[in-house]
């Protein structure tokens, strides 16, 4: 029987000898998900021998990461806004950008008062402020509003069924706040049942926004293993947020409702330019944690500050 620490340090040689860019965290990470030892724990039990199951479930995970497959897929799951999130092909790993876009989400959240304070945050939580989250993929943005939002009902969209059931079983996964999501399939704004026009105080998306022409220039690891709907909007990669931002303004409330669309950076002027066109009054880009352009801040109705 092998030791924790034989196991880590033959995956860090086999992932170093196969020219991956971080063979010591990920075979960390590997060995770590074997050992169900997060967060430093590892190192309490790193002599102790590895159960054989436990020495194969890390040989296997290392036999995937090995072939380009990326880490979070490997693991079977991965982190977003302190949410542990179960993810596989069938949806797109939820990245740091989107947590910047569900952060912008939540201080807009504020700015129309669907937050509480500290002190009654859980009290006669009501579920009556609208909310959605279009695209939802593995649930991750719709999870983290409902975790935040006590007074929220998110509607998560998303058109592929392989995505909404891998948010489902995230659902599933979560505790109180995932009885306020509902998810329903459909293409983008057809989603929503109609008599909730002219009813939500935010809308939140993270669409595909990649151009057609864009693809050769991902990372394999993307390309060759995240589901390129999810990724892909069409020949100018506009095609998706032009959807959104024209459709959102008939679900927002007339009196004051925002909508938050992640971007990439080089489309930030055209985005705004399309949010103003689409009549929203007040409009802004807030920057990733790169600095980059990253998430379109469009204002409708009469709740500016
Ligand atoms: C960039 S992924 C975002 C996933 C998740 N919200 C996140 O941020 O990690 C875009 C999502 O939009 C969905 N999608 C693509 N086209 C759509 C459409 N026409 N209507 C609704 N959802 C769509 C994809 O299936 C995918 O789950």
């Amino acid at each position: 029987m092998s030791t924790w620490r034989a196991l880590l340090e033959d995956a860090e040689r086999t992932l170093g000898d196969a020219g991956l860019p971080t063979p010591t965290i990920d075979a960390r990470r590997i060995v770590e998900e074997a050992a169900d030892q997060r967060d430093g724990a590892l190192a309490l039990v790193v002599e102790e021998p590895a159960p054989r199951l436990a020495e194969r479930r890390v040989d296997t995970m290392v036999k995937r990461r090995r072939q380009g497959e990326p880490l979070q897929y490997v693991l079977g799951s991965w982190s977003f806004c302190g949410l542990d999130l179960f993810v596989d092909p069938r949806v797109l790993i939820p990245r740091p950008e989107t947590e910047r876009t569900a952060e912008v989400a939540l201080d807009e959240a504020a700015r129309l008062g669907l937050r509480r304070g500290r002190g009654d945050r859980w009290r006669d939580a009501r579920g009556e402020e609208l909310v959605a989250d279009l695209g939802t993929g593995s649930g991750a943005i719709a999870l983290a509003l409902a975790g935040a939002l006590p007074d929220a009902q998110v509607w998560g969209t998303d058109r592929s069924g392989d995505a909404l059931a891998v948010a489902r079983a995230n659902l599933a996964g979560s505790a109180g706040p995932a009885t306020r999501v509902r998810l329903v399939q459909g293409d983008w704004f057809d989603a929503l049942p109609t008599e909730l026009r002219g009813r939500f105080r935010l809308l939140v998306s993270n669409p595909p926004y990649v151009a057609e022409s864009e693809v050769a220039d991902l990372a394999d690891e993307i390309a060759g293993h995240e589901p390129l709907d999810a990724l892909v909007s069409g020949p100018t990669g506009l095609e998706a947020i032009e959807r959104v931002v024209a459709g959102a303004p008939e679900f927002l409330a007339a009196a004051g409702g925002t909508l938050v669309v992640e971007l990439a950076p080089h489309q930030a002027a055209t985005v705004t330019q399309l949010a103003r066109d689409a009549g929203f009054v007040e409009v802004r880009v807030e920057r990733d944690l790169a600095d980059r352009e990253r998430v379109l801040v469009a204002r409708g109705g009469e709740a500016g500050d």
